[in-house]
């Protein structure tokens, strides 16, 4: 029976329920899958095969020894963040030199793609809209290596042309850590003063709304999943799951033409996978943020509104069964926003109201996040939603009154309607109902 190794770093919570889709995959390719995993728990009631737990710092040659060790004829990477994607991406070209083909892009693409400043080259050179930018180098500001007296000038001239306000990006990293926003040159200057530890990007701050999209395929063929609302952007940056997070069935047609050029360049760079792709729509443009050469945390959401399962397309890539199919349609609405820890009593109530595709803590690196809810509603029961949902709320107060709101907004928009008696306050409470 073929052995299929899937390589992950992150909880696996965050990929249920949809990671058991591989279930009946597998049984058609006659496999069985054994998870190696950094983070969280393992064990049959989270992934449809065995697991075996490596060190949060195993370095690629551990992951190549012991998936080598259990046999394994092909690998899947489904890691995050980047510097996971980096390490998985890695293991790929070692398991590949060995004959062990892995699902993941390849590591000259996922370098590119991990950096913010490489990424942006690339989007230009491809004629995708990214906010206009400058490299913070450092080394240089701090004196690292070669004696630059004029380096921070050359800055502040460089800021002062792209415009403030000015957001400081350091290359790596996710979920906004380390982002500073830079409302004037006198906080450039104590950004510069406070000596930044990483290379950054010093980028346009621009004020619109947030959106994400996932990518999936290879060999010049992509799906691009429908566009998730996530936020607003124009000033500091939020966390990045702190706003509502949704998917609506209308379709973005003023869209497509961005999706393409963004599948040209996954098509250039080789992509294989999944890449999630954070952009700043403004002014009927989509400014591309940053490609994640890897599932994101939009996945969840792509899956739920279109029915189309990455991680099961992640199988069918591997078996050479990929179809051309340019766009997944959402079929539904698929929404997520943080909540109060969910308690046995309250994911009862959830299944009982609404469609509950998820509610789980959200942990990422230890801290815990509260809950996250993903749910879907079919159209047509809208309004049904979201009177179960206001209901749950004047019980519990497990969703802020402010984020019900937007909710009601996104499945019942109109000018005039009966706001409730909620009593959820400002913030979420520990749920009891
Ligand atoms: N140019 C920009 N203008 C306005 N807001 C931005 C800009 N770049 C980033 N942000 C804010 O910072 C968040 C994180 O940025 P992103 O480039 O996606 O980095 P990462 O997710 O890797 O931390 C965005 O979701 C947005 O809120
Ligand atoms: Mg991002």
């Amino acid at each position: 029976m073929q052995r299929i190794a899937f390589l992950r770093s992150a909880d696996l919570q965050r990929a249920d329920p949809y990671i058991h889709g591989i279930a009946p995959a597998l049984a058609r390719l006659g496999a069985q899958a054994r998870l190696f995993h950094t983070h969280g728990e393992g064990g049959p009631g989270l992934f449809p095969g065995t697991s075996e737990r490596l060190e949060p710092a195993a370095t690629p040659d551990e992951f190549v020894e012991r998936v080598l060790a259990w046999g394994a004829d092909a690998a899947v990477a489904i890691s995050l963040p980047d510097e996971n994607a980096l390490r998985d991406a890695v293991v790929k070209a070692k398991l590949e030199a060995l004959g062990v083909r892995t699902v993941m892009t390849p590591l000259a693409a996922t370098r590119v793609l991990c950096d913010k400043w490489e990424t942006k080259r690339v989007l230009d050179a491809h004629g995708i809209a990214t906010p206009p930018a400058v490299l913070l180098d450092s080394d240089l500001l701090n004196g690292r290596t070669l004696p630059v007296p004029a380096y921070r000038d050359a800055v502040r001239l460089a800021a002062q042309d792209l415009g403030y306000p000015l957001l400081a990006k350091p290359l790596w990293d996710s979920t906004s850590t380390g982002i500073e926003f830079l409302a004037d040159p006198a906080a450039l200057d104590r950004h510069l003063a406070a000596r930044p530890a990483a290379h950054a990007v010093l980028e346009k701050c621009v004020g619109g709304r947030l959106c994400s999209v996932d990518i999936v395929g290879a060999g010049g063929h992509y799906t691009v999943m429908p566009l998730i609302r996530t936020g607003t952007a124009g000033g500091p940056p939020a966390f990045t799951f702190d706003d509502l997070r949704y998917v609506t069935p209308a379709g973005n047609d003023d869209f497509v033409p961005t999706a393409r050029r963004l599948v040209d360049l996954c098509t250039h760079l080789g992509v294989e996978g999944s890449v999630n792709v954070d952009m700043i729509h403004a002014d009927g443009v989509y400014h591309v943020l940053e490609i994640n050469p890897r599932i994101g945390g939009a996945t969840t959401l792509s899956i739920a509104a279109t029915g189309l399962n990455t991680f099961v397309a992640l199988l069918d890539i591997l078996a050479g069964a990929w179809p051309t199919r340019a766009g997944a349609p959402a079929e539904r609405f698929a929404i997520e926003c943080l909540t109060a820890n969910p308690t046995p009593a309250l994911l009862a109530q959830l299944r009982a109201r609404v469609d509950l595709v998820t509610c789980h803590d959200l942990i990422i690196d230890g801290h815990d996040h509260g809950g996250i809810l993903t749910f879907t509603v079919d159209p047509g029961d809208e309004r049904r939603t979201v009177k179960e949902l206001t209901e749950l709320c004047e019980q519990t107060g497990f969703i802020p009154a402010s984020m019900l709101d937007k909710i009601r907004r996104v499945l019942t928009p109109g000018p005039t309607r009966e706001r409730p008696s909620s009593r959820a306050g400002a913030r979420p409470r520990t749920a009891t109902g």
